[in-house]
């Protein structure tokens, strides 16, 4: 190991938890729906089945919901926690935060709560943020989760979309660590000059709701998938690069590579730039679509479960999303 703990913020994640819905939509289903196959999706994306919120979830529901399952693992009680941070695209509403509504729902409230808009990176932003405020003494429990209700702002006659999201969140509370575990290197920016390749152009002060954004489905994705595709692989395989160097590891340090989970072959494809091996690559997408912001965090939670993440390992987290943003973590367990 050749790292500087000098340069180590030391952080702890002492609890994570995932909400997903328990309605199942399988590629077979989407036959059904859409003029697709469950080939062409296997074959293109890796996703068999994504979970689908019912019609009265909202995303702070399953914030929630992944928030107190993270606490009641880190033995915090939500109302000691000392902010909360929501990473979403797909907000219960544009103003307040979701966050907000988390408060609502749980019935606490005092903490900064507000919600990072950094698409599928958001998990990773939020996760900076947070470790931030911790390192510099301004918080001692964080609570970061990402959460999405995609189901909602996806277009279900578009086959070149719909066939890839779903909904869920995950979260992960974070503390002080103890000097031995934390963030070795992270990197994060954005490319702006990309927007237009995925955003979703109406309900913003743009393009405001209409009766013609309406008829034009113009409230949900709009993607340019090919181009999306090239720069995801680029930009994630880049970030964690730049934060494995950073940090002064070599690829064979690193026990787990826990990808934004869009679609297999822009992980595979993540994968092989930065040489790490199949077995130590985390995939959870093929049971859950890409969930944006939650994708990460949901994984983690699944990997812990499953005993593939050991104090001392080093875990490395990376993503890209609408922005474009890109953000990487390498993390000593
Ligand atoms: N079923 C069948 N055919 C489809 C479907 C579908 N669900 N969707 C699109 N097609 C058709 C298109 O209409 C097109 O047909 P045409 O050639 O007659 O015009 C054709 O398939 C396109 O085929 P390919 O070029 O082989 O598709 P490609 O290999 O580019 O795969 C995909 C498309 C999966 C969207 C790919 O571009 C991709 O993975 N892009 C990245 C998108 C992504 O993951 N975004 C996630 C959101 S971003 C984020 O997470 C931050």
């Amino acid at each position: 190991m050749q790292y500087t703990f000098r340069l180590m913020k030391s952080i702890k994640i002492v609890g994570t938890g995932r909400a997903l819905p328990e309605r199942m939509l399988t590629n077979f289903d989407l036959e059904k729906m859409v003029d697709t196959s469950n080939e062409w999706i296997v074959s293109r994306t890796g996703i068999r089945e994504r979970r689908i919120a019912d019609e009265k979830t909202a995303t702070s529901d399953l914030v929630a919901e992944a928030l107190l399952k993270a606490c009641k693992q880190a033995g915090v009680k939500p109302a000691e926690l000392d902010a909360i941070i929501v990473a979403t695209s797909t907000p219960d509403t544009v103003y307040p935060a979701t966050a907000c509504w988390v408060q609502k729902r749980l019935g606490i409230s005092g903490m900064p709560s507000f919600d990072v808009s950094a698409g599928c990176s958001g998990f990773l932003f939020a996760l900076e943020i947070a470790t931030n405020l911790i390192v510099a003494g301004t918080a001692k429990k964080v609570v970061v989760v990402g959460g999405e209700v995609m189901s909602k702002v996806v277009d279900w006659k578009d086959r070149s979309t719909c066939v890839l999201f779903g909904d869920g969140a995950g979260a992960a509370v974070v503390v002080p660590g103890d000097g031995h575990c934390g963030v070795l290197a992270s990197n994060w920016g954005c490319d702006g000059n990309l927007a237009p390749l995925l955003y979703q152009p109406a309900g913003g002060t743009r393009l405001p709701t209409s009766e013609e954004t309406f008829k034009e489905m113009a409230h949900t994705v709009h993607m340019q998938g090919d181009k999306v595709f090239k720069h995801a692989v680029r930009m994630m395989a880049g970030a964690a690069l730049r934060a494995i160097q950073e940090a002064k590891l070599d690829v064979s340090d690193i026990s787990l590579l826990i990808p934004h989970q869009a679609n297999t072959r822009i992980m595979e494809a993540t994968r092989t730039r930065l040489g790490i091996p199949r077995e130590k690559m985390f995939v959870v997408v093929d049971k859950y679509g890409n969930i944006s912001a939650a994708t990460i965090p949901i994984a983690l939670d699944e990997a812990r479960e499953q005993g593939r993440i050991k104090d001392g390992d080093i875990v490395v987290m990376t993503a890209f999303g609408t922005g474009f943003t890109w953000a990487a973590s390498v993390l000593r367990w």
